[in-house]
């Protein structure tokens, strides 16, 4: 598999890839003013970075294609999920997040620890005598790749079989749902190799399994197997491995039988439930079933509270 960049050095990737990372423009589809990092990629400058991108309807695959290497993540990988996101189809409802052979993901690409790094992409070496900010824009652009999965107008399921370490693990954690084969192995090694988690794993870690779990499970670096990860919250279905791709067609159609619009102020409900009070909820409910009653049956839009505005 060819080495990709996307444009030249590590540098190159992190700075000029951002649509304004951490705003919320980034995480709206393609539309206003467009910059090139607004454009879709190829399909074959997605596979020098080892990505396939295919869309069948209202479903988008997004896939993992370096089986060979355990499908490990580069700066690259989450530029370029990065900038799938920016680019997404309108008409995309279901994102499926997938991993070509036998394992999900097996996390960084471990080039990253050696002096060499990735070429044309550096190393953690390389990355250590970089200013605050400059690092820390690297990082909010990787960490772009994985935000906009959770997007309220999408739903994001990821299928794992095999191994999911690290940022695989993370990359699954980023996604609203979680398919299993039997055969799946999550494991948060980041702190076994004196890193943090910091691809936006840890809030979903927690919200699906509480402090307590997920401060075991990272902090012991351990494997939680499929069972386990069904038992716990990690994961909405386990099916045998030949299975696997049956039942993430299943539940994409499923996910498609709900309005579309009613879909998304749901998941924005649901999504912004764990940080309200039941009286903010109540209001919240309000003001979504506000706009869709409007929506369906017309009628005058004054004295209702937007949304966005509860
Ligand atoms: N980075 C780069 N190459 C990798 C990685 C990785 N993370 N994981 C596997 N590979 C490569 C192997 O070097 C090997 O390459 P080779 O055929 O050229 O020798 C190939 O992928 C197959 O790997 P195997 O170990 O033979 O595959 P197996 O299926 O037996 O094991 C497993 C899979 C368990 C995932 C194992 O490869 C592994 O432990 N990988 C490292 C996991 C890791 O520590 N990741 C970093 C997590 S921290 C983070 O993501 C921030």
């Amino acid at each position: 598999m060819p080495e990709a960049t996307l444009g030249g050095s590590a540098a190159a990737i992190w700075a000029s890839e951002g649509a304004e990372p951490g705003t919320d423009g980034a995480l709206t589809r393609a539309g206003g003013v467009r910059g090139e990092a607004d454009i879709a990629l190829g399909s074959e400058e997605l596979a020098k970075i080892g990505l396939r991108f295919e869309v069948d309807g209202k479903i988008a695959t997004i896939t993992l294609d370096r089986p060979e290497k355990r499908n490990a993540q580069t700066f690259a990988t989450w530029s370029g999920l990065a900038r799938i996101g920016r680019t997404l189809p309108e008409q995309v409802r279901v994102v499926v997040v997938r991993g070509e052979g036998p394992s999900f993901s097996a996390g960084i690409d471990l080039r990253m620890f050696t002096p060499e790094g990735v070429p044309g992409q550096g190393s953690f070496a390389s990355a250590a005598v970089l200013d605050g900010d400059t690092f820390g824009e690297r990082i909010t652009e990787a960490q772009e790749g994985f935000l906009w999965l959770r997007r309220p107008d999408i739903v994001s399921i990821a299928v794992v079989q095999g191994h999911a370490i690290g940022a695989g693990f993370q990359l699954a954690l980023s996604c609203d749902l979680r398919i299993l084969a039997d055969d799946a192995k999550f494991c948060m090694k980041e702190p076994a190799l004196g890193l943090v988690p910091d691809l936006t794993g840890t809030k979903p870690l927690v919200d699906l399994v509480g402090v307590a779990r997920a401060v075991e499970i990272c902090l012991t670096a351990r494997v939680v197997d499929a069972g386990e990860a069904l038992r716990i919250g990690l994961a909405e279905q386990v099916v045998p491995r030949e299975e696997l791709e049956a039942a993430t067609r299943r539940l994409a159609s499923a996910l498609l039988t709900t309005d579309r619009d009613a879909a998304a102020a749901t998941k924005r409900l649901l999504q912004g439930a764990v940080g309200r009070t039941l009286a903010e909820q109540c209001a919240a409910e309000r003001a979504e079933q506000a706009v869709r009653i409007r929506a369906l049956f017309g009628g005058n839009a004054a004295g209702a509270q937007e949304p966005s505005q509860v």
